[in-house]
Protein backbone atom coordinates (compact mmCIF):
# COMPACT_ATOMS: atom_id res chain seq x y z
CA UNK A 1 0.00 0.00 0.00
CA UNK A 2 1.15 3.32 -0.59
CA UNK A 3 0.48 6.53 1.77
CA UNK A 4 1.24 10.65 1.05
CA UNK A 5 2.66 12.09 3.88
CA UNK A 6 2.35 16.25 4.34
CA UNK A 7 4.90 17.89 5.76
CA UNK A 8 7.21 14.99 4.93
CA UNK A 9 10.75 17.18 5.16
CA UNK A 10 9.61 18.79 8.86
CA UNK A 11 9.85 17.58 12.26
CA UNK A 12 6.93 15.64 12.25
CA UNK A 13 6.68 14.46 8.90
CA UNK A 14 10.00 13.21 8.58
CA UNK A 15 9.07 10.97 11.36
CA UNK A 16 5.95 9.43 9.48
CA UNK A 17 8.17 9.00 6.61
CA UNK A 18 10.55 6.85 8.71
CA UNK A 19 8.05 4.87 10.56
CA UNK A 20 5.95 3.95 7.51
CA UNK A 21 9.35 3.01 5.89
CA UNK A 22 10.09 0.45 8.79
CA UNK A 23 6.22 -0.67 8.47
CA UNK A 24 7.19 -2.07 5.29
CA UNK A 25 4.88 0.48 3.52
CA UNK A 26 5.83 2.78 -0.11
CA UNK A 27 5.89 6.34 0.76
CA UNK A 28 4.83 9.28 -1.35
CA UNK A 29 6.47 12.24 0.20
CA UNK A 30 4.95 16.00 -0.69
CA UNK A 31 7.06 19.21 -1.00
CA UNK A 32 6.92 22.00 -2.75
CA UNK A 33 10.61 22.39 -3.42
CA UNK A 34 11.74 18.27 -4.36
CA UNK A 35 14.73 19.29 -5.77
CA UNK A 36 15.74 20.63 -2.18
CA UNK A 37 14.10 17.81 -0.30
CA UNK A 38 16.60 15.58 1.79
CA UNK A 39 14.55 12.24 2.19
CA UNK A 40 15.41 8.44 2.74
CA UNK A 41 16.30 6.28 -0.32
CA UNK A 42 13.21 4.56 -1.35
CA UNK A 43 10.48 6.99 -0.92
CA UNK A 44 8.84 8.90 -3.86
CA UNK A 45 9.15 12.86 -3.80
CA UNK A 46 6.33 14.59 -5.31
CA UNK A 47 5.62 17.95 -5.33
CA UNK A 48 2.83 20.42 -5.04
CA UNK A 49 1.54 22.78 -2.95
CA UNK A 50 -1.60 22.18 -0.61
CA UNK A 51 -2.65 25.81 -0.80
CA UNK A 52 -3.11 25.63 -4.50
CA UNK A 53 -5.34 21.61 -4.92
CA UNK A 54 -5.04 21.71 -8.85
CA UNK A 55 -1.43 20.91 -8.16
CA UNK A 56 -2.11 17.95 -5.99
CA UNK A 57 -3.43 15.41 -8.39
CA UNK A 58 -0.52 13.13 -9.21
CA UNK A 59 0.67 13.12 -5.32
CA UNK A 60 -3.23 11.34 -4.20
CA UNK A 61 -3.60 9.30 -6.91
CA UNK A 62 -3.27 5.38 -5.73
CA UNK A 63 -2.76 5.71 -2.25
CA UNK A 64 -4.63 4.39 0.72
CA UNK A 65 -3.97 6.84 3.75
CA UNK A 66 -3.02 10.66 3.51
CA UNK A 67 -1.46 11.88 6.85
CA UNK A 68 -1.95 15.54 6.60
CA UNK A 69 -1.03 18.89 8.15
CA UNK A 70 -3.09 21.42 8.78
CA UNK A 71 -1.58 24.52 7.44
CA UNK A 72 -0.05 25.87 4.17
CA UNK A 73 2.84 28.34 4.16
CA UNK A 74 5.92 29.35 6.26
CA UNK A 75 3.84 31.42 8.34
CA UNK A 76 1.67 28.23 9.43
CA UNK A 77 -1.55 29.87 8.26
CA UNK A 78 -4.99 27.63 8.47
CA UNK A 79 -5.29 25.39 5.53
CA UNK A 80 -7.88 27.27 3.51
CA UNK A 81 -7.86 24.81 1.10
CA UNK A 82 -9.24 22.24 3.38
CA UNK A 83 -12.82 20.86 2.01
CA UNK A 84 -10.79 20.52 -1.54
CA UNK A 85 -8.47 18.65 -0.26
CA UNK A 86 -10.84 16.33 1.36
CA UNK A 87 -12.40 16.32 -1.79
CA UNK A 88 -9.53 15.29 -3.99
CA UNK A 89 -8.85 12.29 -0.89
CA UNK A 90 -12.57 10.70 -1.57
CA UNK A 91 -12.30 11.42 -5.17
CA UNK A 92 -8.83 9.44 -5.43
CA UNK A 93 -9.88 6.49 -3.08
CA UNK A 94 -7.78 7.50 -0.22
CA UNK A 95 -9.68 5.61 3.18
CA UNK A 96 -7.56 6.82 6.17
CA UNK A 97 -6.44 10.08 7.14
CA UNK A 98 -4.14 11.61 10.01
CA UNK A 99 -3.66 14.79 11.28
CA UNK A 100 -1.15 16.55 12.51
CA UNK A 101 -2.77 19.59 14.89
CA UNK A 102 -2.03 22.93 14.87
CA UNK A 103 -2.80 26.04 16.77
CA UNK A 104 -5.50 26.96 14.95
CA UNK A 105 -8.62 24.43 13.37
CA UNK A 106 -9.70 25.28 9.64
CA UNK A 107 -12.16 23.89 6.61
CA UNK A 108 -9.80 20.43 6.90
CA UNK A 109 -11.44 19.52 10.12
CA UNK A 110 -15.29 20.37 9.20
CA UNK A 111 -14.77 18.52 5.81
CA UNK A 112 -13.17 15.63 7.54
CA UNK A 113 -16.13 15.15 10.11
CA UNK A 114 -18.39 15.23 7.32
CA UNK A 115 -16.45 13.28 4.71
CA UNK A 116 -16.70 8.87 5.48
CA UNK A 117 -13.00 9.28 5.09
CA UNK A 118 -11.26 7.30 8.44
CA UNK A 119 -9.97 10.09 10.40
CA UNK A 120 -7.90 10.35 13.40
CA UNK A 121 -6.80 14.36 14.76
CA UNK A 122 -3.16 14.13 16.72
CA UNK A 123 -3.01 16.86 19.06
CA UNK A 124 0.71 16.36 20.39
CA UNK A 125 1.80 18.43 23.38
CA UNK A 126 4.96 20.52 23.25
CA UNK A 127 7.89 19.13 20.94
CA UNK A 128 10.49 18.16 22.94
CA UNK A 129 12.10 19.56 19.37
CA UNK A 130 11.59 22.88 20.49
CA UNK A 131 14.49 22.91 22.80
CA UNK A 132 16.82 22.45 19.96
CA UNK A 133 15.28 25.21 18.16
CA UNK A 134 15.42 27.20 21.32
CA UNK A 135 18.37 26.49 23.37
CA UNK A 136 20.77 24.74 21.14
CA UNK A 137 23.05 28.37 19.49
CA UNK A 138 22.98 29.92 23.20
CA UNK A 139 24.37 26.13 24.85
CA UNK A 140 26.70 25.69 22.10
CA UNK A 141 28.02 29.05 22.14
CA UNK A 142 27.56 30.04 26.20
CA UNK A 143 26.47 26.60 28.09
CA UNK A 144 23.43 28.81 29.12
CA UNK A 145 19.90 28.95 28.62
CA UNK A 146 17.84 31.79 29.25
CA UNK A 147 13.65 31.79 29.44
CA UNK A 148 11.33 32.53 31.49
CA UNK A 149 9.13 30.35 33.67
CA UNK A 150 11.45 27.50 35.07
CA UNK A 151 8.92 25.91 37.02
CA UNK A 152 6.28 25.56 34.65
CA UNK A 153 5.75 21.70 33.66
CA UNK A 154 5.34 20.26 29.87
CA UNK A 155 4.28 17.00 29.28
CA UNK A 156 6.91 17.41 25.89
CA UNK A 157 6.20 14.19 23.36
CA UNK A 158 9.06 13.13 21.31
CA UNK A 159 8.49 13.88 17.44
CA UNK A 160 9.28 10.22 16.72
CA UNK A 161 6.12 9.24 18.93
CA UNK A 162 3.81 11.33 17.02
CA UNK A 163 5.48 9.84 13.47
CA UNK A 164 5.37 6.42 14.66
CA UNK A 165 1.15 6.82 16.26
CA UNK A 166 0.63 8.23 12.34
CA UNK A 167 2.05 5.72 10.53
CA UNK A 168 0.48 2.72 12.86
CA UNK A 169 -3.30 4.62 12.63
CA UNK A 170 -2.45 5.04 9.02
CA UNK A 171 -1.49 1.03 8.06
CA UNK A 172 -3.46 -0.89 10.92
CA UNK A 173 -6.69 1.75 11.34
CA UNK A 174 -8.22 2.57 14.98
CA UNK A 175 -9.11 5.62 16.67
CA UNK A 176 -11.40 6.97 13.54
CA UNK A 177 -13.22 10.00 14.54
CA UNK A 178 -11.01 10.66 17.62
CA UNK A 179 -8.93 13.25 18.95
CA UNK A 180 -5.99 12.10 20.67
CA UNK A 181 -3.99 13.87 22.42
CA UNK A 182 -0.02 12.85 22.46
CA UNK A 183 2.31 13.67 25.18
CA UNK A 184 5.65 11.98 26.49
CA UNK A 185 5.65 9.55 29.71
CA UNK A 186 6.60 12.55 32.26
CA UNK A 187 5.45 16.37 33.03
CA UNK A 188 8.89 18.06 33.55
CA UNK A 189 9.70 21.49 34.48
CA UNK A 190 12.27 23.58 32.58
CA UNK A 191 15.03 23.35 35.26
CA UNK A 192 14.53 19.69 35.31
CA UNK A 193 15.26 19.83 31.27
CA UNK A 194 18.12 21.81 31.62
CA UNK A 195 19.80 19.19 34.32
CA UNK A 196 18.50 16.36 31.93
CA UNK A 197 19.83 18.18 28.75
CA UNK A 198 23.46 18.69 30.77
CA UNK A 199 24.20 15.10 31.90
CA UNK A 200 23.15 14.37 28.43
CA UNK A 201 25.63 16.64 26.63
CA UNK A 202 28.06 15.85 29.17
CA UNK A 203 28.77 19.44 30.13
CA UNK A 204 27.02 21.95 32.89
CA UNK A 205 24.53 24.17 31.42
CA UNK A 206 23.29 27.27 33.51
CA UNK A 207 19.74 28.12 33.55
CA UNK A 208 19.19 31.57 34.13
CA UNK A 209 15.57 32.26 34.37
CA UNK A 210 14.25 35.98 32.48
CA UNK A 211 11.28 37.66 33.86
CA UNK A 212 7.95 37.88 31.56
CA UNK A 213 8.83 41.41 30.41
CA UNK A 214 12.94 40.02 29.79
CA UNK A 215 11.65 37.25 27.90
CA UNK A 216 9.48 39.43 25.75
CA UNK A 217 11.99 41.78 25.12
CA UNK A 218 14.43 39.08 23.90
CA UNK A 219 11.96 37.31 21.40
CA UNK A 220 11.28 40.68 19.88
CA UNK A 221 14.86 41.40 19.87
CA UNK A 222 15.16 37.88 17.85
CA UNK A 223 12.32 38.78 15.07
CA UNK A 224 9.69 36.59 16.61
CA UNK A 225 6.05 38.48 15.33
CA UNK A 226 4.16 40.07 17.95
CA UNK A 227 1.51 37.58 17.80
CA UNK A 228 3.80 34.81 18.44
CA UNK A 229 5.42 36.30 21.31
CA UNK A 230 1.41 36.32 22.57
CA UNK A 231 0.79 33.32 22.15
CA UNK A 232 4.74 32.00 23.79
CA UNK A 233 3.87 33.93 27.09
CA UNK A 234 0.27 32.28 27.18
CA UNK A 235 1.37 28.81 26.40
CA UNK A 236 4.46 29.31 28.53
CA UNK A 237 3.37 31.08 31.21
CA UNK A 238 -0.01 29.88 32.02
CA UNK A 239 0.32 26.24 30.27
CA UNK A 240 -3.18 24.70 30.18
CA UNK A 241 -3.67 21.62 31.99
CA UNK A 242 -3.75 19.24 28.79
CA UNK A 243 0.06 20.75 28.28
CA UNK A 244 1.03 19.10 31.58
CA UNK A 245 -0.85 16.08 31.80
CA UNK A 246 0.46 12.91 30.84
CA UNK A 247 -1.80 10.44 28.21
CA UNK A 248 -1.13 6.99 27.38
CA UNK A 249 -2.09 7.21 23.78
CA UNK A 250 1.31 6.68 22.74
CA UNK A 251 1.26 3.65 24.06
CA UNK A 252 -2.25 2.70 23.21
CA UNK A 253 -1.62 2.77 19.72
CA UNK A 254 2.32 2.24 19.17
CA UNK A 255 2.31 -1.03 21.71
CA UNK A 256 5.55 1.23 22.66
CA UNK A 257 6.22 3.21 25.55
CA UNK A 258 6.51 7.21 24.73
CA UNK A 259 9.89 7.97 24.71
CA UNK A 260 11.58 10.00 27.25
CA UNK A 261 13.89 13.78 27.34
CA UNK A 262 16.44 12.31 28.73
CA UNK A 263 16.17 9.90 25.29
CA UNK A 264 15.40 12.67 23.18
CA UNK A 265 18.74 14.48 25.03
CA UNK A 266 21.20 11.53 24.43
CA UNK A 267 19.74 11.37 20.41
CA UNK A 268 20.40 14.90 20.23
CA UNK A 269 23.13 16.08 22.78
CA UNK A 270 25.54 16.47 19.49
CA UNK A 271 23.76 19.69 18.33
CA UNK A 272 24.26 21.32 21.81
CA UNK A 273 28.14 20.77 21.95
CA UNK A 274 30.75 23.22 20.42
CA UNK A 275 31.83 22.30 17.17
CA UNK A 276 35.16 20.66 18.01
N1 LIG B 1 6.38 22.89 18.04
C1 LIG B 1 5.47 22.47 18.90
O1 LIG B 1 5.69 22.37 20.11
C2 LIG B 1 4.10 22.07 18.40
C3 LIG B 1 3.20 21.46 19.29
C4 LIG B 1 1.94 21.06 18.83
C5 LIG B 1 1.61 21.28 17.49
N2 LIG B 1 2.51 21.87 16.66
C6 LIG B 1 2.10 22.07 15.26
O2 LIG B 1 2.95 21.34 14.39
C7 LIG B 1 2.91 21.97 13.11
C8 LIG B 1 4.34 22.12 12.58
O3 LIG B 1 4.82 20.84 12.27
P1 LIG B 1 6.36 20.61 11.99
O4 LIG B 1 7.14 21.26 13.11
O5 LIG B 1 6.56 19.17 11.70
O6 LIG B 1 6.57 21.50 10.68
P2 LIG B 1 7.92 22.15 10.15
O7 LIG B 1 9.11 21.39 10.64
O8 LIG B 1 7.85 23.62 10.38
O9 LIG B 1 7.80 21.88 8.59
C9 LIG B 1 6.78 22.47 7.81
C10 LIG B 1 6.36 21.45 6.76
O10 LIG B 1 5.19 21.92 6.10
C11 LIG B 1 5.36 21.80 4.71
N3 LIG B 1 4.55 22.83 4.05
C12 LIG B 1 4.35 24.10 4.48
N4 LIG B 1 3.54 24.76 3.64
C13 LIG B 1 3.21 23.88 2.65
C14 LIG B 1 2.41 23.98 1.49
N5 LIG B 1 1.78 25.12 1.16
N6 LIG B 1 2.30 22.89 0.68
C15 LIG B 1 2.94 21.73 1.00
N7 LIG B 1 3.72 21.59 2.09
C16 LIG B 1 3.86 22.65 2.90
C17 LIG B 1 6.84 21.97 4.48
O11 LIG B 1 7.18 21.33 3.28
P3 LIG B 1 8.17 21.94 2.15
O12 LIG B 1 8.86 23.13 2.75
O13 LIG B 1 9.11 20.81 1.84
O14 LIG B 1 7.27 22.28 1.02
C18 LIG B 1 7.42 21.23 5.70
O15 LIG B 1 7.52 19.84 5.44
C19 LIG B 1 2.18 23.30 13.29
O16 LIG B 1 0.85 23.15 12.88
C20 LIG B 1 2.26 23.52 14.79
O17 LIG B 1 1.19 24.34 15.27
C21 LIG B 1 3.74 22.25 17.07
Amino acid sequence: MTFLVTGATGTVGRHVVAELLRLGQDVRALTRDPAKADLPAGVEVVGGDLADPATLTEAFAGVTGVHLINFAGDAYGALESGAELVRLAVASGVRRVTVLGGRDQGPLEDALGASGLEWTMLAPTEFMSNTRQWWAGSVRAEGVVREPFGGRRSAMVHEADIGAVAAALLVNGGRHGEEIVLTGPEAITTTAKVRLLAEAVGREIEYVELTEEQARARWAADGMPAELIEFLVEALGNTPEIGYTVTTAVEDVTGRPARTFAQWAAENAADFRPAA
